[in-house]
């Protein structure tokens, strides 16, 4: 693992306080970040900050707190919007996490652009919150959900989805990385294929932004939803961005304080850009932390984080291949540091409990991806899901927790 000698992961280590927490009085193996990822101190501190210090509701005073208040909330939207490349902060739109993104786009843009027959185009790879958004409108208005197949190494398989685009096809949404299996999509290709035929697409990003750096300029996505606690940051704050094209077409999702232009009791005109889709007070203090999680990565840089979380990918594949029983779910050529597995005649829980008590933190489940786990014949996995704050002894003792449950099992 020398491979990784010139990124500092004890150091970073010493940014994240849950790291001096003790597990079952082991020293703690955290291998869940693609269910949520650990906070950096300066997240928590600005957290902190922001509600002893400059604390008032954002968008609605005169007064200074009011102002020191939003004046972070937006900066924070400058942040991402820079981060992403975005092309104003108008197409930054702050939701209460990927799901309600998925939501809104869905109900938003099918209520405009959906009628019976047309189709929407996902595939086997994606979560459930880019499923079941898609199917109720699709029940509502008639619409059909097609998905792009994937083969046995959990490839997204490209000629397939280029097969399946057609002049029905009214939207594409696939997800950037399986948070299932870690399969990186082409999603440039994905986009560039659907732009050719004037088909909008989105890009479920949740597993992506903790890992790479994301331009939607390049990629030219017409919608790119992420969570913020993936990446480090709080709960209760996702991310939709969107073209501003979309945004001025699309009716609001929801109705509520500060997306109005002028209410009168017989109709309502809208606010234009981001405001449209803010409806009520938002999450305001949980996006600051965003705006100071989306720069804590952005000092340690993803070309670093990507050498040392790929040295690890490789490191646990190979030592996770040299225990018999273990079988690899999802074997993709480009993938990101989420290795779902079984163990012969091992139930996904019993590996998760077991390894629990040895500090190990992993995920078993179907992982919100049932589809694919059917795709796979499989009920469950078991899962574990790194970030750049884990190292060689998290994979060590990864390992070292499933000799256990082979004894334990015989
Ligand atoms: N979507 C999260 C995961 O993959 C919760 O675990």
């Amino acid at each position: 693992m020398n491979k990784i000698s010139s990124f500092d992961v004890e150091r970073i280590r010493e940014d994240f306080p849950i790291f001096l927490e003790k597990i079952h009085g082991k020293r703690l193996t955290f291998l869940d970040s693609g269910a949520s990822a650990q906070k950096p101190r300066v997240v928590l501190d600005a957290v902190q900050k922001a509600y002893t210090e400059t604390y008032a509701n954002v968008h609605r005073g005169v007064h200074y707190l009011s102002q020191q208040s939003t004046e972070l909330y937006e900066g924070a939207r400058k942040t991402i919007c820079a981060h992403m490349n975005a092309r104003s902060v108008d197409e930054i739109i702050f939701t209460k996490n990927a799901t309600e993104a998925f939501n809104l786009v869905a109900q938003s843009y099918g209520q405009l652009a959906l009628k019976p027959g047309d189709e929407i185009l996902l595939s086997y790879l994606e979560h459930h919150s880019n499923i079941v958004p898609w199917q109720l409108i699709a029940e509502r208005t008639g619409a059909v959900v097609k998905a792009v197949p994937i083969d046995s190494n959990g490839e997204f398989l490209m000629e397939e989805y280029l097969k399946l685009l057609s002049p029905k096809t009214k939207i594409v949404a696939v997800t950037h990385i399986s948070n299932a299996i870690g399969t990186i999509v082409p999603v440039k290709e994905v986009i560039k294929a659907a732009r050719d035929k004037g088909i909008p697409v989105l890009i479920d990003g949740s597993q992506a932004m903790p890992h790479m750096k994301v331009d939607v300029q390049d990629l030219d996505a017409d919608f790119y939803v992420f969570t913020g606690h993936k990446v480090f940051a709080p709960t209760g704050v996702g991310v939709l961005y969107a073209k501003n094209d979309w945004l001025e077409k699309m009716p609001p999702y929801q109705g509520g304080g500060d997306m109005i232009n002028r209410v009168t009791i017989e109709k309502t005109t809208y606010a234009t850009g981001h405001s449209k889709f803010e409806a009520g007070t938002p999450p305001i203090v949980q996006a600051i932390g965003l705006g100071v999680a989306i720069d804590y990565v952005n000092s340690i840089g993803f070309d670093a984080i990507a050498a040392h979380e790929q040295a690890l990918l490789s490191y646990a594949t190979e030592e996770l291949t040299k225990l018999n029983a273990v079988r690899i779910i999802g074997q993709a050529k480009n993938k990101a540091p989420i290795i779902s597995f079984e163990m012969e005649g091992v139930h996904p829980h019993d590996i998760g409990t077991i390894v629990d008590q040895a500090g190990v933190a992993i995920r078993v489940g179907h992982h919100c991806a049932q589809p694919l786990m059917d795709f796979f014949d499989v009920p469950s996995t078991a899962r574990a899901s790194f970030a750049f704050y884990n190292n060689t002894a998290d994979v060590d003792a990864l390992i070292d927790s499933l000799k256990m449950v082979q004894e334990f099992f015989g």
